[in-house]
């Protein structure tokens, strides 16, 4: 790559997402030697952001391009070894980015938690990213760098075979500070993503060609809403991409390492039984509405109305957010012997238990801005220990040979192994 590439370059760095990553890389880049710079459409608005948040950094590049235009988009790609791509939804804008990128050889990494776009372009875009030599890491944000890399992690500790996962996650506050919780961009993502998940159904068949081996005993999914020993309180199915990012990442673990996926449920857990119908029933409300164009159109003018509070345009307060706290709690069953094949089957029960936990501060604008701004300089400092040579990848798959882990444990995502039985 030419010399006078910059490290990382932050795109749709005006989004709220965006400014917290530039208040990242300020951060890391005290600790760490590498070169950014920013990126947009707005040249005065760049220039405002990063004056707040990146203070006295005057030595920052602004680079213009706009998502609808593939010609700026490659110009600034090629001005970077790494693009972090903050500008979402990642359905509208996040294509050209990923061909300027594939087009420049560019490494790309981006905080999208879109199953459906995230697939498709591993489906479309795989195999040139690897002609091209790049990694393209969607879902390195809270979603799904916890959970996906979270079962890496058991994986690596359980020292024998494991059949299945379990994923527990919860978060709660330490303050009563009010307002809301997420920024419209997510919720704008997350509408759009809910009225086209039909579009996974004709992906799947694409993305996973090769047939699983029979893994028994089968995870059972657990009822709607229900009760586990290892998170406190009522859960029920998440509906997030965690579960689809990591069902890539051990499909890949199959076929490339021959090793045995792990079967994954993931759950998410309320306080109270009664806190857990009431977000069903908006999940539900929400869910019909998207249904229908004036439905949709409604949820997307009024965020706050509908949401009573919890979405709004000004995104949640810092006292909030650094107040919000996260823990994704995982119990995994199988053997302690691995066998030789992945298509080999155990003769007996699952002889062991394990759980572990990953807990973080902020999920949405703080372990989120750490995690991709982590990956980012992954790609630069161990692309020698990812695979291939370059594709599209979950997150897993492209770090989990890597040192990732032990750099977010050192920057606020801790990964612990909290009890280990055998019988
Ligand atoms: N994985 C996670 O856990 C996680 C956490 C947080 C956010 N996210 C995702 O991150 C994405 C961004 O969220 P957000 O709240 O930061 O949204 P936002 O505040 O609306 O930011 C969107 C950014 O995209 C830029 N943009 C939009 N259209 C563009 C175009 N045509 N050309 C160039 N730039 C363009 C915007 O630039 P302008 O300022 O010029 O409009 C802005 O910088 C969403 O998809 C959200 O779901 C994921």
């Amino acid at each position: 790559m030419a010399a006078e590439r910059l490290d990382v370059i932050i795109f749709g760095a005006t989004g709220f997402t965006g400014k917290y990553t530039i208040e990242e890389a300020v951060k890391l880049s005290q600790e760490k030697q590498f070169t950014w710079g920013i990126a947009g459409r707005r040249k005065e608005a760049l220039e405002a952001v990063l004056k707040e948040h990146a203070p006295n950094r005057d030595d920052i590049p602004i680079l213009i391009a706009d998502a609808s235009d593939l010609e700026s988009l490659k110009k600034m790609t090629e001005r970077a070894k790494v693009v972090v791509n903050c500008c979402g939804p990642y359905r509208f804008y996040g294509e050209p980015v990923i061909q300027a990128c594939i087009d420049t050889r560019t490494h790309h990494v981006d905080v999208s938690g879109e199953p459906q776009f995230m697939e498709r372009m591993q489906v479309e875009y795989g195999q040139k990213a690897k002609d091209a030599g790049v990694y393209i890491v969607s879902a390195c944000g809270f979603d799904s760098i916890p959970c996906d890399l979270g079962i890496i992690f058991l994986q690596n500790k359980f020292n024998g075979e494991v059949n299945s996962v379990e994923t527990y996650l919860s978060s709660w506050k330490t303050s009563n500070v009010g307002g809301a919780g997420m920024h419209y961009g997510t919720w704008e993502t997350v509408i759009h993503e809910i009225s086209h998940r039909n579009e996974l159904r004709g992906l799947r068949s694409k993305l996973f060609p090769e047939k699983l081996p029979n893994l028994t005993p089968k995870l059972v999914p657990r009822g709607l809403a229900h009760k586990s020993s290892i998170s406190e309180g009522w859960s029920t199915k998440f509906p997030g991409a965690d579960k689809s990012t990591a069902l890539r990442t051990q499909y890949f673990l199959f076929q490339n390492y021959k090793q045995r996926p792990a079967q994954v449920q993931t759950y998410i857990t309320f306080k109270s039984i009664f806190a857990l119908f009431a977000t069903a029933i908006v999940g539900v409300m929400v869910t019909l509405m998207t249904k229908f164009e004036c439905g949709k159109q409604l949820l997307l003018k009024h965020p706050k109305f509908f949401t009573a509070g919890f979405v709004s345009h000004e995104g949640p307060k810092p006292e909030a957010m650094n107040n919000t706290h996260f823990a994704i709690t995982f119990k995994a069953t199988g053997w302690t012997e691995a066998l030789a094949e992945p298509t080999d089957a155990h003769t007996g029960p699952p002889n062991k238990e394990m759980i572990t936990k990953v807990t973080g501060v902020n999920p949405g604008y703080g372990a989120t801005c750490t995690a991709v701004m982590t990956a980012a300089l992954t790609i630069l400092k161990e692309a020698d220990k990812m695979p291939d040579n370059g594709g599209v990848l979950p997150p897993g798959a492209a770090f989990g040979k890597t040192s990732i882990i032990e750099e977010l444990n050192k920057h606020g995502l801790k990964f612990e192994v909290i009890s280990s039985i055998e019988k």
